[in-house]
C-alpha cells in the first residue's frame, strides 16, 4: 500500500466490493483470423490498438448467460449463495431484448427470483455508473447484497465487414458484490458526468424507437456500431484523465498514493496517453487489453477481477478507475479496499 497524505478523509460513499468474478467465451479470435475476414493486418491492430486477441461467444450465448457466470463466480468469492442478493445489476449496451432487462433475463437462468433487477445503459461506463447507484443504493437502506455486473456480447453489434470497428471488440462479463461493510471501505472520491449532444458520435442508430427495424436498415448495416473513431479517442482520453484527476484532487491525496490504476480498456493508446496525463508509473496501470479487446461495460469488472485474484490488489489498498463510453458518458473513483 502506498502512503496518502495526511488530508485523506474518509470514503463519501461507503461500501465494500466482497467477491468479484468474470466469464469469457472459450472462443479466441485472433488478429491473424481477423486478417482472413477484413482488410487488415496483425501489426496494423497491433501498432494502433494494442490489441491480440478477443474471445467472441458463441451463437448460444447471450449476454444474461456471460453475466450469470460472473455473478456465480462473484457470489461464491464473497461466500453467499445467488438467492442471498437483494439487487442485480447490468450495465450493459448489448442487452439480451430490448425488454425485459438484462438484469431481468439474468435472474432468470440464475433461477432466483424476487428481488429487484435493472440495467444501466451508459456505454463503456456502465459498470462505474452501475457501482455509483449500487452505493447510493446501500447508504439509502433500500439493498445489502448487490451483484454490480458489466456484461457485453460485442460480436452481435459489431459489423463484421467495417474494419476500422470489427478489430476493436470482444465479448465478456465481470461482476462484483457490494455490501456496505464497516465504513473504512468505499469511495474516498468519485465523479460522474454526460454529454448526450455527443451522442451521434458512437451509436448503433437502428433498432430503437428512433429507427425501428426493416429490411432497409438491416441492408444498410445500421444495427451496429458507428463511430468516429478520431474523435472517441481524443475525447476518451480527455474525459478519463480529467474525471481521475478530479477524483484524486477531491480525495485529498497526490497521484504517489495511488497503488493501482484500472482504466477503461478501449486501446492501449488511449490507456497510455490517460496514464501519462495522470502523471502514474506504468507499473501502477493495469491492462488486460491486449488479451480481451475492448468489451465495453464488461472490461472494468473484469480487470478488477483479474487484479484481485493475481494479487495486484490488497484490502486497504487505493485502486483509481476512470471510464470513458458512448453518450458520451465518463466517471472516475477511488476506492479505497
Ligand atoms: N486495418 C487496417 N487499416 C485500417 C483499419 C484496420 N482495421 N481501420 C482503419 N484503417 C485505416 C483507415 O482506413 C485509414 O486509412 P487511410 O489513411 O487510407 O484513410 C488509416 O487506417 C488510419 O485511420 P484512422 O482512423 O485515422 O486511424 P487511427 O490511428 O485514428 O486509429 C482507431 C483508428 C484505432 C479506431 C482509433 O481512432 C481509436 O482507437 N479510436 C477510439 C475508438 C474506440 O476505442 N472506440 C470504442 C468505443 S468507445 C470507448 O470504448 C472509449
Amino acid at each position: 500500500m502506498n502512503v496518502a497524505s495526511e488530508s485523506e478523509r474518509e470514503p463519501t460513499l461507503r461500501f465494500k466490493i466482497t467477491g468479484t468474478g468474470a466469464a469469457l467465451p472459450e472462443r479466441v479470435m485472433t488478429n491473424a483470423d481477423l486478417e482472413r475476414m477484413v482488410e487488415t493486418s496483425d501489426q496494423w491492430i497491433r501498432d494502433r490498438t494494442g490489441i491480440r486477441e478477443r474471445r467472441i461467444a458463441d451463437e448460444k450465448t447471450a449476454t444474461s448467460d456471460l453475466a450469470a457466470e460472473a455473478i456465480s463466480e462473484a457470489c461464491a468469492a464473497a461466500g453467499i449463495d445467488v438467492e442471498e442478493l437483494d439487487a442485480v445489476i447490468v450495465a450493459t449496451s448489448t442487452p439480451d431484448t430490448v425488454f425485459p432487462s438484462t438484469a431481468c433475463w439474468t435472474q432468470r437462468k440464475l433461477g432466483i427470483r424476487g428481488m429487484a433487477a435493472f440495467d444501466v445503459s451508459a456505454g463503456c461506463t456502465g459498470w462505474l455508473y452501475a457501482l455509483e447507484i449500487a452505493g447510493g443504493l446501500l447508504a439509502a437502506g433500500s439493498a445489502k447484497r448487490i451483484a454490480v455486473c458489466g456484461a457485453e456480447v460485442m460480436s452481435r453489434s459489431v459489423d463484421w465487414h467495417d474494419r476500422s470497428t470489427c478489430v476493436l471488440f470482444g465479448d465478456g462479463a465481470g461482476a462484483a458484490v457490494v455490501e456496505l461493510g464497516d465504513g473504512t471501505t468505499g469511495y474516498l472520491a468519485r465523479n460522474w458526468g454526460a454529454d448526450g449532444n455527443l451522442a451521434p458520435v458512437l451509436y448503433q442508430p437502428a433498432g430503437g424507437s428512433q429507427l425501428q427495424a426493416s429490411a432497409d436498415t438491416v441492408a444498410r448495416r445500421l444495427h451496429s456500431v458507428h463511430m468516429e473513431g478520431n474523435a472517441v479517442f481524443r475525447h476518451a482520453v480527455r474525459s478519463m484523465s480529467g474525471a481521475a484527476q478530479q477524483a484524486v484532487a477531491d480525495a485529498g491525496i497526490g497521484v504517489d498514493a495511488i497503488d493501482l490504476l484500472i482504466p477503461h480498456q478501449a486501446n492501449a493508446r488511449i490507456i497510455e496517453a490517460t496514464r501519462e496525463r495522470v502523471g502514474i508509473d506504468r507499473d501502477r496501470v493495469y491492462s488486460i487489453v491486449d488479451r480481451y479487446g475492448n468489451m465495453s461495460a464488461a472490461t472494468v469488472p473484469i480487470a478488477v477481477d483479474h487484479a484481485r485474484r493475481e494479487g495486484r490488489i490488497h484490502d486497504g489498498d487505493r485502486v483509481l478507475m476512470t471510464a470513458f463510453g458512448t453518450g458520451f458518458t465518463w466517471a472516475a473513483g477511488i476506492v479505497r479496499w
